[in-house]
């Protein structure tokens, strides 16, 4: 049972994208992925009622063996921080049954994948933040990078935090979200993996729109995924 919490430099960094890319390379080894959005937060009202966009994506790229429920538990519609949304939706997010969730869901697949929100200092309730949830669940820590100009002050920040917090960190993913690299592109990896301290596991390619399952599965297998397991 491996479990990683994929975490973002900010949010619509890419890492939905790039969870469902190693989700489905991963099952395309044959491994049983989990792959789980536990709280979301900006879900909509759709036909089945409250709908995560997050969790429905992961949910697919993991081949739909775990119900809607089971990846996402927690969804409201204010789109804010888990902690605000819970205030705004007067629900309180009880972290310790989440953490047993995560847990239970865990020990029925070979690799499980938690999205977080945002990234990892957002707040979950007035005394936790992600990260400290992060060392409750005993996971490692996936670190999704937007590669774009910025993302070195952003990723190194991050990383920095998860070792002051002596939070494990198995590795950093960039995720390339604009068709055409910037001239930044070429050293932005390179300036990670020298000052970060954590292992480069590689760039998530840019995908067209709606990319298939072949194909974010083909895209994440040029990553360094034995790191992950
Ligand atoms: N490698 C990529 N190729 C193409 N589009 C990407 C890529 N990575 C991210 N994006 C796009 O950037 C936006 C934010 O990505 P997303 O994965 O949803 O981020 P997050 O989950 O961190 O909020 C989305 O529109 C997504 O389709
Ligand atoms: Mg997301």
């Amino acid at each position: 049972m491996k479990l990683l919490f994929v975490t973002g430099t900010d949010t619509g960094a890419g890492k939905t994208t790039v969870t469902r890319a190693v989700t489905a390379a991963l099952c395309a080894r044959g491994l049983r992925v989990a792959a789980l959005k536990p709280i979301e937060t900006g879900c909509s009202f759709g036909p089945m009622g409250l709908e995560a966009a997050d969790g429905t994506l992961l949910r697919a790229a993991a081949g739909n063996w775990l119900s809607p429920g089971e990846v996402t538990p927690i969804c409201f519609t204010t789109p804010v921080s888990p902690a605000a949304a819970a205030v705004a939706e007067s629900r309180p997010i009880d972290l310790a049954a989440l953490a047993e969730h995560i847990h239970t869901v865990a020990a029925r697949a070979d690799v499980t994948l938690v999205e977080g929100a945002g990234g990892l200092l957002v707040p979950l309730d007035d005394r936790t933040l992600t990260a400290d949830f992060v060392a409750r669940l005993g996971a490692r820590l996936v670190v999704v990078a937007r590669d774009a100009l910025g993302t070195i002050n952003h990723t190194l920040l991050t990383l920095s935090e998860a070792a002051r917090r002596a939070l494990p960190v198995a590795g950093v993913i960039m995720s390339r979200v604009s068709p055409q690299p910037g001239p930044d592109a070429a050293s932005n990896a390179s300036a990670i993996a020298r000052f970060g301290r954590a292992p480069m596991l590689g760039t998530l390619e840019h995908l067209p729109a709606g990319p298939r399952l072949a194909q974010l599965a083909a895209a994440a297998a040029k990553l360094d995924l034995d790191a992950l397991l």
